[in-house]
Parts: structure tokens; C-alpha cells; sequence
């Protein structure tokens, strides 16, 4: 049997210890134990500041809990299962230093606005992490990009070579991407920051408290303003999830593309040996672990958001035990997320080189400029659709001839069609393929090399 708990005299018994095994939350969530002295700290300075407490006994609590701090981060105190959770854990070794006191801290709140407190606490520390981190993700692809404005690589629909593209210009699409993850949780911010401590167990409290105080210390932008509300509300983990589990569905959808442009069939990458691995049994492989792992990660993420979506569905108000299996799928989906944006990082920085001979070629072997010839007629007045049709056929019999556009003669463009001259030569390259999509927003060079300069200017922005 397991010591009896810290419960009120009303438990006669101890728990059984398997059910104080699974009721525990130590295990996990121990990663709050900071943030939980944190807000303690703040708790106690706003019960003496009301007077509810006298100063020397807040600072008394103060000080306790900062000795509590110290000890944990010397690793003297490492709670156990007794503890069942980081809230009386805390507590309770408080109370040990500093004696009957320490009874006191828990005056005027209840584990349920205190785990709130210390989960948005984590959080907001959490969230300013990956967004520093998306930020150096952003800026690696801005490097890259900047060194590959006329790089040209085959631009994509349903997998199939429609358009060449400049290489800048496809990786500023994930830098978009990027930038949005990072304004995203700049919002999920907002509503993360805003505090719950004073809710009490579900109604408020009985003492004359000042929750904007406690708020203020802890630099939370407002607070709750229903009790009820404030201890049950876990929105913001829904969307913090979400926030996450987007930012992974775009690392790994960068993982599908360098996976594919790393194998044979592309081989438009090289993938260096500092981040790429061997297999046990086959000599001569390659393999592209770190895209594959976080393009495996994202399940993960994936599952905690549908997790707490299923955890909050069906709740009554306020408080309810469940509320305690939000832990792990936030911290397993921080950690996958910084994991998965620092190994992409790196891999962009150091583990990848194009293969920018076998780029140039793989522009040059297919029909991705047909669009241009079509585009070439209508802007000598043949009507779009009717230059898309007779650019069909030209494809069709070239393919039947096995030659490529740009192996016709001007006679053969001219039977086709008589506004055909010799600029289609021109008109085909890749290069001037890519140069001429010059629309806001477009892959010409001009347009890329201003959203080079955008984006450094979108970077600057803290
Ligand atoms: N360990 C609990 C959790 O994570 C703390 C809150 C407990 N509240 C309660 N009324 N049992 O949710």
C-alpha cells in the first residue's frame, strides 16, 4: 500500500497501488514542474499583496518554492509515484522546507485553475521556441533559394512534368508555408496567454483575491472571465495541436519531395553522408532516414490533435479527470515538432546538394514548354483554346516521332500553324520557359528575386 494521500481525512484507506499508479501523473507531467513553481510563486505573492496571507509568510512561500526549484535542477528532489502529481509534489516538499506555512499556498486556488496556469505557461514558452525555430528553418531556405534563382527544376501537376520552375521559387513556396505556421501560433498565442489561476475548483473563491495580479506577474495578456469556463477550457491545446500537426503536414510534405527527388528515378539530389544512412544487408543504398522519419512523425502529431478533439467532446463542465490525458500528447507533439524542424534545418543546410547538371538536363527532356507554344500563338492572336488544340496535335505527332518541340524544324511549325516564326526556338528554351512567367506571384526570375527580397524582409520581422 502506498502512503496515504494528501487528500482530506475523509479517505480512510490508502489507495490501491495500481489505481495510484494510473490515477499518477508525476511521470509526465514532472515537464510542468518549473512553470508550476512559477505560478505558486506568483499565487503566494498575490495572497500577501490582498492581504489574505501576511507578506512574511508569502515570502516565506516564495522562497520555499524557489528552494524547491533549486533542488530540482540539482536533482536532489526527484518525486515519485506518492506524489501523484506535480501540483502536490511541489506542495508537499514546500511544506516540507518550509514547515506549516507552506499549508498556505494552496489558500484561494485548486489543482484545476493551477494545472491550467501551468500548462499555458509551458506553452507559451514552448511556442515562442518553435517559432524561433520555423524562423531559422525559413531563413536556411532563403539561403539556398537565393544561391538558385536560375536553377531551373521540373515543376510538377499530379506528378506528371508540367511546368519548369525556378528552384528559389519552389523552395520560397515552403518558406510561405513556414511563414504562416509561424503568424499561426503568434495567434494561438493570444489565446494561450491568458489565465486561469482564481478560477478555483470550478466557481471562484470565497476570498478576496486579485486575479489580474497574479496574472500581470506571470505575463498573461488577460484572464479568464468565467470560472467555469477558465478550468475546463482546453481550446487552446486544440489548437495549439493544430498549429503543430499543419507545420508537419508541410515538413512533411518537403520529406515526400526530397525522398523522391533523392532516388533514382529523379536523382535530383545527393543526400550527404552526415545525414543519410546505410542498410544492414544492401551495400550500395543510401537511404533518406531523416525526411522518412518525419514524414513517419506526423502520425504522431496527427493522433494527439484527434486525441484531445475526442477527450473534449463529451465533457460536462467543469473539471474533469480526463482533462489529465492532455499532457502527453502535448508534450510528445512538442518535442516531435522541434525534433522534426531542427532535423530539417539541418538537413536543408548541410545534408543536401542538387545535382544542378542533372537539373539542367531534366528541363530539357520533355514537354513541360508546351504550354508556351500554346501561349505563343495566342499572344499572335489564335485564340487560347484553339492554340491549346493545335499544340495537342504538335505534341501527339511529336511523341510519335520521337522528337522533342524543340527539335522541329521552322517548317514543320510553320505547316502547323503560319504564325509560327524562328523566335519559337527562343520562345521554348527553359530558361526563357521560366523567365517569362513574370506575373506577381510567378516563377520569372524577376518576380522570384523580389520575393528573395520579401522574404528577407518578412525574416526581419522578430
Ligand atoms: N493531475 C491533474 C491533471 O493533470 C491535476 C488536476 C487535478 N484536479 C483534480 N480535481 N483531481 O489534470
Amino acid at each position: 500500500m502506498t502512503e496515504k494521500q494528501t487528500w482530506s481525512q475523509r479517505f480512510e484507506s490508502a489507495l490501491h497501488p495500481a489505481i495510484a499508479r494510473f490515477n499518477a501523473s508525476i511521470s509526465f507531467d514532472i515537464e510542468l514542474i518549473e512553470y508550476d513553481i512559477t505560478g505558486s510563486q506568483a499565487h503566494a505573492k498575490m495572497l500577501a499583496h490582498t492581504g489574505i496571507i501576511s507578506h512574511a509568510e508569502g515570502e516565506a512561500l516564495f522562497n520555499g518554492l524557489e528552494q524547491v526549484r533549486q533542488e530540482y535542477r540539482q536533482r536532489q528532489f526527484q518525486p515519485g509515484v506518492d506524489a501523484e502529481d506535480v501540483h502536490f509534489a511541489v506542495e508537499k516538499r514546500l511544506t516540507e522546507i518550509v514547515g506549516d506555512v507552506g499549508k498556505k499556498l494552496h489558500t484561494a486556488r485548486s489543482r484545476n485553475d493551477q494545472v491550467g496556469t501551468d500548462t499555458r505557461l509551458y506553452l507559451r514558452d514552448q511556442i515562442q521556441q518553435i517559432r524561433q525555430q520555423l524562423r531559422n528553418f525559413q531563413t536556411v531556405l532563403v539561403d539556398i533559394a537565393e544561391k538558385n534563382v536560375e536553377t531551373l527544376i521540373p515543376g510538377y501537376t499530379h506528378l506528371q512534368r508540367a511546368q519548369p520552375v525556378s528552384l528559389a521559387h519552389h523552395l520560397l513556396a515552403y518558406f510561405h508555408m513556414a511563414q504562416r505556421d509561424w503568424e499561426r501560433l503568434e495567434d494561438v498565442y493570444s489565446r494561450v496567454n491568458i489565465s486561469p489561476l482564481g478560477c478555483g475548483a470550478l466557481a471562484g473563491t470565497t476570498f478576496p483575491i486579485d486575479r489580474h495580479y497574479s496574472a500581470n506577474l506571470l505575463h498573461f495578456d488577460h484572464v479568464y472571465a468565467n470560472s467555469l469556463d477558465g478550468v475546463s477550457d482546453r481550446d487552446f491545446v486544440i489548437e495549439f495541436l493544430c498549429a503543430a500537426s499543419i507545420i508537419m503536414v508541410h515538413l512533411s510534405r518537403l520529406s515526400e519531395e526530397i525522398i523522391l527527388w533523392a532516388s533514382e528515378e529523379f536523382r535530383f539530389v545527393t543526400l550527404k553522408d552526415s545525414c543519410a544512412t546505410g542498410s544492414s544487408i544492401m551495400p550500395q543504398k543510401k537511404n533518406p532516414d531523416v525526411p522518412e522519419l518525419v514524414r513517419g512523425k506526423t502520425g504522431r502529431v496527427f493522433g494527439h490533435l484527434q486525441a484531445m478533439l475526442v477527450i473534449m467532446k463529451g465533457l460536462p463542465l467543469a473539471y474533469n479527470k480526463d482533462l489529465q490525458e492532455d499532457k502527453e500528447g502535448i508534450f510528445d507533439s512538442v518535442n516531435t515538432v522541434k525534433a522534426c524542424l531542427e532535423a530539417m534545418t539541418i538537413l536543408l543546410q548541410e545534408g543536401l546538394e542538387f545535382r544542378h547538371q542533372r537539373l539542367a538536363t531534366a528541363v530539357t527532356e520533355d514537354f513541360s514548354n508546351a504550354t508556351d507554344v500554346a501561349d505563343y500563338l495566342a499572344a499572335r492572336g489564335v485564340p487560347f483554346r484553339e492554340a491549346y488544340n493545335i499544340v495537342g496535335k504538335v505534341v501527339k505527332t511529336s511523341i510519335a516521332a520521337g522528337k522533342l518541340l524543340k527539335d522541329l524544324q521552322l517548317q514543320e511549325w510553320q505547316q502547323i500553324h503560319p504564325a509560327f516564326a524562328s523566335d519559337i526556338y527562343e520562345a521554348i528554351t527553359p530558361r526563357q520557359v521560366v523567365a517569362a512567367r513574370n506575373s506577381y506571384g510567378g516563377t520569372g526570375f524577376e518576380q522570384v528575386r523580389q520575393a528573395l527580397v520579401n522574404a528577407r524582409t518578412q525574416l526581419s520581422v522578430k
